[in-house]
């Protein structure tokens, strides 16, 4: 049953952060069900944890995670709440997201807001974690003194109820975050964050917008850290041709019109760590052919959130399906035979 396209226009009149808080509190009244059942064939494992689907919720859309089971039950494979920080802030100035509707994208530079690590902390403490993988995203103040400190206290602070931790070092809302994609600064704020030894697994998060060498340096630092996948992309800066009136605000740019960027990315950093690092393909992803895509240039998962502003939550279960269809078309017994199985 697809009601979504019914109830589109009514969020669309709202301004986008209402709208967005108006789904989160709608999904928060909707009762407890049981997740969909996913097919063998979708099951992989990565980082040492299994996921029954490789289709996840990417972080931002519920940054202080109220709905991550809600979004589990709705037929996400896993749902990455945050980015969480660890002294709650307010974020940028509004207006600070806007749809491109002609566009099918999103430009936002929210900056962070959020509740801080201790209420996510109680929060997930509350989830009884049944079922799906429940990843949670750190990040740093802005006002922080030390922007490395803030990475170590959010894994700290978040790795006990998180099956995984990410490291976002690539929103381009808070001034200077991505110089810590840097080659001295990367290694010191991987080592500074491995030395937690929080026993839980660690990914990373890397923009978009890269210079020539970044994949190959970007995916030794993680290699030498002992990190357990990259997550290639989040939002970029760059502005591909775009029709919609927004086009100039500054921000980060998510959807459709990331969708050539973030799988050349993908592509470039597959290359680079020769199939060695599992990789998760995150920017534009709308349906399963762009999905299948990702994994076959290298992806072992996915990750989508500016597709389901337009296509609803069902757009989870609607690429999952997709997925094991093109498996069995294919002959690949699973999601592993065939990340990566593209002809150069
Ligand atoms: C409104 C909005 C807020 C976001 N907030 C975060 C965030 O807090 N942390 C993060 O790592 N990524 C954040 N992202 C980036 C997404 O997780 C994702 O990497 C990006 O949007 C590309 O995927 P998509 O095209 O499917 O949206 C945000 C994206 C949007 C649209």
């Amino acid at each position: 049953m697809h009601l979504y396209p019914l109830i589109r226009p009514f969020a669309f009149v709202l301004d986008p952060e209402r709208a967005h808080r108006a789904t989160i509190a709608a999904l928060k009244l909707v009762p407890k069900h049981h997740p969909p059942f996913f097919p063998a064939s979708l099951k992989s494992t990565v980082g040492g944890l299994e996921f029954a689907s490789p289709v996840g919720l990417a972080a931002g859309f519920d940054k202080d995670a109220e709905v991550p089971e809600e979004m589990l039950d709705l037929g996400f494979g896993f749902v990455e709440v945050g980015t969480v920080t660890p002294r709650p802030q307010r974020g940028n100035p509004k207006p600070r997201l806007f749809r491109l509707k002609a566009d099918r994208a999103v430009i936002n530079r929210m900056g962070f807001n959020n509740h801080g690590q201790p209420a996510a902390f109680q929060r997930l403490l509350e989830c009884t974690h049944l079922h799906g993988v429940i990843g949670v995203n750190i990040g740093a103040n802005k006002d922080s003194d030390d922007r490395i400190a803030d990475y170590v206290e959010g894994v700290r602070a978040m790795g006990p109820v998180a099956r995984y931790l990410t490291i976002n070092v690539s929103s381009p809302n808070t001034p200077g975050l991505r110089r810590l994609q840097d080659e001295g600064a990367l290694q010191e704020l991987l080592a500074a964050v491995r030395d937690v030894g929080c026993g839980k697994p660690i990914f990373l998060k890397i923009a978009p917008d890269l210079n020539e060498g970044d994949p190959e340096r970007i995916v030794k630092a993680a290699i030498d850290h002992g990190i357990d996948a990259l997550i290639i992309s989040n939002t970029t800066v760059s502005r591909p041709p775009l029709k919609s009136k927004y086009r100039e605000e500054a921000g980060g740019l998510s959807g459709a019109p990331l969708k050539t960027l973030a799988l050349d990315a993908l592509r470039r950093f597959r290359k680079a760590s020769g199939g060695e690092m599992p990789l998760i393909g995150v920017g534009g992803i709308a349906n399963a052919d762009d999905a299948w895509d990702r994994i076959r240039a290298g992806a072992s998962l996915v990750q989508l959130y500016t597709a389901m502003v337009y296509e609803g939550p069902g757009i989870a279960r609607r690429i999952a399906r997709g997925l094991a269809q093109r498996l069995k078309r294919e002959g690949f017994a699973s999601i592993g035979e065939a990340v990566g199985s593209e002809k150069p």
